[in-house]
């Protein structure tokens, strides 16, 4: 069977840190594995539509944003396809037949719709597009008959939503048309979750506490130098605490112990860096320095490719075009098997018409 990955965010806003650790990341060395026959990346418009339906212009603004974010990561439009869903109208279609296997109990059961309905206080008042995202999410995945989707812990109930809504279309139409798609999630628990700079819990656009891919270099120093950290380490000489302090969870992501040696050679590794804090004597701005290296050794190049594909948007937009005609070629494909087991695809089914024929003339 051939491997195929499919994954995608929503364009409500420029990529940072967050999705770099938990997954831009890994989508480039899985694209670069060569262990995969295709690759779709899909910036999810229709569905940020369903909680920002009122703004459609913060997504079609967006949408170049994380494209641009794509390209400077090295996703690499000659191994991937990068495609905007709206234009995949088979998407839509595969929703709506998709809609009959799902009960309203099913989707209110589903972790992430539930947190994100308190988090945007849509309780009393639940729009139905979003309340049936995962249905789409699940046409999203299986139109490409993906095996693999590289995303967060948080997706972890669209996948398994997914997988029953596989299972149960296969066994109601008798047929083996779609596929089971497994999660692929981040090898390092903190890369799953990476905190806001100023300590809570996620980085997230609406809390402004995001570095972004696309942030300038004095951009990451300020916002690493005035980063939440252990509020009881207040003297060089009190002990300190890691956990909860984020420079440390950020330097669990990303320091390597050739960082060390590169920018801070007064310890091999973090292991011995925290010990030392925890101990006491040891200064957050030395800390921070060292994580401002750090990330801006993993973003100046990225902010380099940045900058070329920059220059011509156009190019960019067509490169989204030529993967999302790719894209729309593959659903179509599965559209078709779908109606066919489901005995809808009157047109194309000569035994149909003649079938009918016989009835009629005995
Ligand atoms: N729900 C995902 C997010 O919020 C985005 C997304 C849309 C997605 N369709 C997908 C992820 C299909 C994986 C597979 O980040």
């Amino acid at each position: 069977m051939s491997k195929i990955i499919l994954t995608g965010d929503r364009p409500t806003g420029k990529l940072h840190l967050g999705h770099y650790v938990g997954s831009l990341k890994r989508r480039v060395e899985l694209q670069n594995s060569g262990e995969f026959d295709k690759i779709f990346i899909m910036i999810a418009d229709a569905q940020a539509l369903t909680d920002n339906f009122d703004n459609p212009d913060k997504i079609r603004d967006n949408i170049i944003e994380v494209a641009l974010d794509y390209l400077s990561v090295g996703l690499d439009p000659a191994k991937t396809n990068m495609l905007i869903q709206s234009v995949v109208t088979e998407l839509t279609e595969l929703t709506f037949y998709y809609a009959n296997l799902v009960t309203v109990s099913r989707l209110e059961r589903n972790p992430t719709v539930k947190t994100e309905i308190k988090l945007r206080n849509f309780e009393t008042s639940i729009p139905v597009g979003f309340f049936t995202y995962p249905i789409s999410q699940a046409s999203d995945i299986t139109a490409f008959k993906a095996t693999t989707v590289p995303v967060g812990e948080d997706q972890l109930p669209m996948i398994e939503q997914t997988r029953e809504i596989v299972r149960k279309f296969n066994t109601t139409y008798n047929c083996d048309v779609l596929v089971e798609p497994d999660a692929l999630i981040p090898k390092n628990s903190v890369c799953s979750r990476l905190p806001g700079t100023d300590g809570t819990a996620k980085m997230s656009k609406s809390l402004g506490n995001c570095i972004y891919l696309s942030d300038d270099e004095k951009t990451v120093k300020e916002k690493v130098m005035s980063m939440f950290t252990d509020p009881t380490h207040i003297q060089v000489s009190d002990p300190g605490h890691v956990e909860g302090n984020a420079v440390f969870t950020y330097l669990d992501a990303f320091a390597t112990d050739e960082d060390f040696a590169e920018f801070c050679p007064d310890y091999k590794n973090l292991d011995e860096m925290k010990e030392h804090y925890t101990k006491g004597g040891l200064g957050d701005v030395k800390c921070k320095k060292l994580l401002f290296n750090v990330i801006n050794k993993e973003l100046a190049p990225i902010r380099a490719r940045r900058a070329e594909f920059e220059k011509d948007i156009p190019a960019v937009y067509e490169i989204l075009k030529k993967g999302t005609e790719a894209a729309r070629e593959a659903a179509a494909q599965t559209l078709s098997e779908v109606k066919g087991a489901m005995r809808i695809n009157y047109f194309d089914d000569e035994a149909l018409i003649q079938g009918q024929q016989e009835r009629y003339n005995g």
